[in-house]
């Protein structure tokens, strides 16, 4: 087995950056599995299979095969083969991901990709039940939150430097949703795993986040 870092936590507070910083630092290969929900909520999304539709997602799921595979060390996912890295970062994916993530076969179906890569590599995970039940080995588990205001903030800040319009109200409601979903599915919903060091990033900086949780590495490694 490599050496594990579990990175669970709501949307929006910041697991991928910390996540990926702390990879980078550690020389670990950074996993971002939401990219696998996502890959596949898109490819549904591609076909026209109505994602509502448990029976139809199911049906459709094993004429997708789901790869990661990495570039001057960015990780990229690929579905049937296609690079669709960008493609599934569109909110709607997002959506659509985490609502196609409380159906037993898909998570079954990316199981095993996700355990094969931490046992050959030293990774830095992060996703929703990592620590919790795909890693529950895992070295060190961090379960990473902020309040819902400051993952709208960062949000919206986000997205008026792109040009965009956003509203403020909407995105919190958006987030809040979301996390209702993630939380409340009925198979591996997100929670934090009992051994995990909660991280409340709300008033931190994320080079404080970074330090943080090197630290809880460096107790153990
Ligand atoms: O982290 P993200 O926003 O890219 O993830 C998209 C959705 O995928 C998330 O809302 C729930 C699902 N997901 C999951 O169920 N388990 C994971 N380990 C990662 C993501």
């Amino acid at each position: 087995m490599g050496f594990n870092v579990a990175i669970d936590g709501p949307a929006g507070a910041g697991k991928s950056t910390i996540a990926k910083m702390v990879a980078k630092n550690r020389g670990f290969i950074y996993v971002d599995t939401g990219a696998l929900y996502r890959a596949l909520g898109y490819s549904l999304l591609q076909a026209g299979v109505d994602t509502n539709d448990k029976e139809a997602v199911t049906k459709h799921l094993p004429e997708v095969n789901v790869e990661l595979a990495y570039e001057a060390g960015e990780q990229q996912v690929l579905a049937n083969g296609k690079n669709v890295s960008k493609e599934i970062r569109r909110e709607e994916v997002g959506n659509i991901a985490s609502k196609i993530s409380a159906i037993k076969e898909v998570r079954a179906k990316l199981l095993d990709l996700q355990k094969d890569i931490a046992s050959k590599n030293d990774v830095v995970m992060d996703g929703r039940d990592i620590g919790t039940f795909v890693l529950p080995e895992a070295q060190v588990k961090i379960y990473l939150t902020a309040s819902v205001f400051e993952r709208a903030n960062r949000r919206y800040q986000e997205l008026i430097k792109k040009g965009e319009q956003p509203e403020l109200s909407q995105i919190e409601a958006d987030i809040e949703q979301r996390d209702y979903q993630d939380m409340h599915r009925e198979i591996a919903p997100l929670k934090q795993a009992e051994d995990a060091h909660l991280v409340d990033s709300s008033r931190m900086t994320i080079a404080e986040v970074v330090a943080r949780i090197e630290g809880y590495i460096d107790e153990v490694m």
